[in-house]
C-alpha cells in the first residue's frame, strides 16, 4: 500500500460492508487468546465506524457473527456474546451524540436475551437518527435470509395479497432484512481468505470485493481509506463495455 493516495470525496460509497476476519489468527501471532483477538477486533469495529461516520459513507455493515459461527466452543461463543453487549453498552452515548442510527440483521431468535435486550435498547434510542447507520449481522446467514423472504412473499401470497407474475427484483429486496438499504457498492474482508461465508448473497451481486491479508484487529483507518481509493479506480460496468461507460461521463 501505498502512504501517498488522495480519496475523491465526491466518490464515496453510500454502503460498505465487511468481514471482520482474522481475529483468532491476530491472538495466534501474539500469544494470546482467542477472546483477546475478539477483544482487539471489537476495536477496529469501532474505529471502521468512526472513519466511517468522517468520510460520510451512510451505511456500514459490519460481519460480527454468522449463523455458522454458533458451532464454535461454547466458550468462545459466550465471550463474543458478552463481548459484543459491553462494548454496544460502551458505545451507547456516542453513537446517540453522533448521531449514529444501529439496526442489527440476523436471526435474533437464537440470541441469548440480555444481548437480544441490550441491542433492541440500543437499536430503539437511535432509531430516528439521520445520520450513519451500523448494520451488525449478528447469527446472520444468507441463505437463511432468502429462504425467509421466500416464505414471507409465500405467505403473502397465500393471502392473496400480491399476484405472482408482478413480482420484482424490488418486491424480492424488500423481504429481505435489509429493506430500504441500498446494496453495498463496496465489500472488504480481511486475513486474506477469498470468500463470502453466506454473508449478503442477494445484496452483494455487483459489489466490488476488496480484499487484504491484514488480520481485522489491525485494520486501521488508512487501510479503510485505501480499500475506498482502490474501489474509486475501479470502472464498475454492470455488463456494459468500457466505451459505454466513458460515454456516459
Ligand atoms: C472473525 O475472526 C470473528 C468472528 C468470526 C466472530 P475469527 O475468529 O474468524 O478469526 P480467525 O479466522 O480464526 O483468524
Ligand atoms: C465469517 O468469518 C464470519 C464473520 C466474520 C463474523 P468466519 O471466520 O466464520 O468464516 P469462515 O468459516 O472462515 O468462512
Ligand atoms: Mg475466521
Amino acid at each position: 500500500m501505498t502512504n501517498n493516495f488522495q480519496l475523491d470525496l465526491n466518490n464515496i460509497p453510500k454502503h460498505v460492508a465487511v468481514i471482520m476476519d482474522g481475529n483468532g489468527r491476530w491472538a495466534e501471532k501474539h500469544g494470546k487468546n482467542r477472546l483477546e483477538g475478539h477483544a482487539q477486533g471489537a476495536k477496529a469495529a469501532r474505529l471502521a465506524v468512526e472513519t466511517a461516520h468522517k468520510l460520510g459513507i451512510k451505511y456500514i455493515t459490519l460481519y460480527a457473527f454468522s449463523m455458522e459461527n454458533w458451532q464454535r466452543p461454547e466458550s468462545e461463543v459466550n465471550g463474543l456474546m458478552s463481548l459484543l453487549t459491553s462494548s454496544i453498552a460502551h458505545q451507547f452515548k456516542d453513537l446517540i451524540e453522533n448521531n449514529v442510527r444501529l439496526l442489527t440483521i440476523g436471526d435474533n431468535s437464537y440470541l441469548p436475551e440480555n444481548v437480544r435486550k441490550e441491542i433492541s435498547n440500543v437499536v430503539n434510542a437511535s432509531s430516528s437518527n439521520t445520520g450513519l447507520t451500523v448494520i451488525i449481522a449478528l447469527s446472520y446467514s444468507g441463505r437463511h435470509e432468502i429462504l425467509s423472504g421466500v416464505k414471507k412473499l409465500l405467505t403473502k401470497f397465500q393471502d392473496q395479497k400480491f399476484d405472482i407474475n408482478s413480482l420484482s427484483e424490488e418486491d424480492f429486496s424488500n423481504c429481505l432484512y435489509t429493506a430500504g438499504i441500498p446494496d453495498p457498492e463496496l465489500l472488504i474482508r480481511t486475513s486474506g481468505e477469498y470468500r463470502i461465508s453466506n454473508f449478503l448473497l442477494w445484496q452483494i451481486s455487483y459489489s466490488e470485493l476488496y480484499f487484504t491479508n491484514k488480520f481485522w484487529p489491525d485494520f486501521s483507518e488508512e487501510d479503510f481509506r485505501y480499500a475506498i481509493y482502490d474501489y474509486q479506480h475501479r470502472q464498475r460496468r454492470f455488463g456494459k463495455t468500457s466505451n459505454q461507460i466513458d460515454e456516459c461521463k
